[in-house]
């Protein structure tokens, strides 16, 4: 069975820069809308901020060597904005491009290759003054400070994604302010969504110019299913699935919104003209899949706009988050791109559980089994995948270290290697171990049992 993935596969993990650098205003940088966020009281769980995070900023090195022992091959990290254009556009902070130059340089001197995320949702906070990804102008800014990147790491840089997670920008940022900039307008979120994508486009459009490597979008997928099969339910699921999965791919690989979304957002729904869409669907090298969960729904007309509900699963292991573990739903999420958008190759840009661990390592080791299980049932979901033809070339876990997870701050543990926030020991739990053997085995060690 292990020889199921494929000569090449790449085993990795990820990270975004505000979740762990920390010295986010360090050597010239400028603030970003979470710089601003976190600092705003209320916003954040125990008022956490990411002044310090896990200090990757300062540790990388360390960090790097940490990869090398675990037997990472790739290291999915993103770049943040406002430490190459502190004000988002126009004048280049060299310091903050060297920063990530130093970083991509370690990871090459160890065999580990680097995979670069354009935007994972930390947007200068000079360019939120002048309306964010409400603003038109967005997309060329975006374009602009990516070939800024492009220029300085597409000689070793051979992956990038333009958007971690359009959906979450807009449904978290714009929609339900939970995360940063914190509106909570449903006439905006629409808006966001098409600029992020314009911006997705513009930034691709600019990578064709110069790139030499492959470049692609990082998109949550979370599969819905109806709770019943009333009529309602499942149209229920049907606005979902528009909602928050066909509302990004669409657009990027057909050139066209799913109609659900018009019945949805109603009068804040906006016909965007045909040239929107001709910027927005750019030939892609590859698809990143971000899989957590999935959604049981069922028709709720209470709930503004899409009157749905998720339905709990009695029988469910759910993690610290409150997401359901349900490793069938990655396979079936992959199914469903291979259907849908044909067989265009696929990364795992992100996949990992919040489980509990406690604040401090006991005896140099972190006991971690739901997080190893989920591990282990995620991947062979994967290895079926690929079984049945699709064409899945990697796979990222979520997340190589405990970071801030946004505005539930330092409280939820997402990574195979524990950190003491107190003083910011890395100690790789059982999970980084098990991930470790599954690496060196190319798989075989999923087979065995735990
Ligand atoms: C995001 C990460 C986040 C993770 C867990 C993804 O939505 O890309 O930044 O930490 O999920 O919530």
């Amino acid at each position: 069975m292990s020889s199921v993935f494929p000569r090449g596969f790449l085993w990795g993990c990820a990270t975004s820069a505000y979740q762990i650098e920390g010295s986010p205003l360090a050597d010239g940088a400028g603030p970003s809308i979470w710089q601003r966020f976190a600092h705003t009281p209320g916003m954040m769980a125990d008022g956490a901020t990411g002044d310090v995070a896990c200090d990757h900023y300062r540790r990388f090195k360390d960090d790097v060597a940490l990869m090398k022992r675990l037997g990472m091959q790739a290291y999915r990290f993103s770049l943040a904005w406002s430490r190459i254009l502190p004000e988002g556009t126009g004048r280049v902070n060299q310091a903050g491009l060297d920063f990530y130059s130093r970083l991509i340089d370690e990871c090459l001197a160890n065999g580990i290759e680097p995979i670069a995320t354009l935007y994972h949702w930390d947007m200068p906070a000079a360019l939120d003054d002048r309306g964010g990804w409400l603003n038109r102008d967005s997309a060329q800014w975006f374009a602009d400070y990516a070939r800024v990147a492009f220029e300085d790491f597409d000689g070793r840089v051979t992956k990038w994604l333009t958007i971690n997670e359009p959906w979450v920008i807009a449904d978290r940022g714009y929609l339900l302010g939970t995360i940063a900039p914190g509106h909570r307008n449903l006439y905006e979120a629409p808006i966001v969504s098409h600029n992020l994508m314009r911006a997705h486009g513009a930034a691709v459009q600019a990578y064709r110019e110069t790139g030499q490597h492959q470049i692609g979008i990082a998109v949550n997928i979370e599969p819905q299913y109806p709770a019943s099969n009333q009529p309602d339910d499942v149209e229920a699921t049907r606005r979902a699935a528009a909602y928050m999965n066909e509302q990004y791919m669409d657009p990027a690989m057909l050139g066209r919104y799913p109609p659900e979304l018009k019945t949805i957002f109603n009068d804040a729904w906006v016909d965007w003209p045909d040239e929107d869409f001709e910027l927005i669907k750019q030939p892609l090298d590859f698809v990143g899949i971000n899989y957590y969960s999935r959604t049981v729904v069922r028709h709720d007309e209470d709930q503004c706009p899409l009157k749905t509900a998720a339905v709990k699963q009695s029988q469910a292991t759910y993690t610290e988050v409150d997401w359901e573990v349900f490793p069938r739903g990655l396979l079936d999420t992959l199914t469903w791109v291979k259907a849908r958008y044909g067989n265009i190759p696929i990364y795992i840009t992100e996949n990992g559980a919040a489980f509990f661990d406690p604040p401090a390592a006991e005896d140099g080791r972190v006991r971690d089994p739901l997080r190893t299980a989920y591990l282990q049932a995620h991947l062979k979901a994967v290895r079926q995948a690929i079984k049945a033809g699709i064409d899945v070339r990697g796979y990222m876990v979520w997340s190589l270290l405990d970071n801030l997870e946004w505005s539930l701050g330092f409280s939820k543990r997402f990574g195979i290697v524990h950190v003491n926030f107190d003083t910011l020991e890395r100690t790789p739990k059982d999970s980084a171990r098990y991930y470790s053997e599954v690496i060196s085995s190319h798989g075989a060690v999923l087979d065995a049992p735990l």
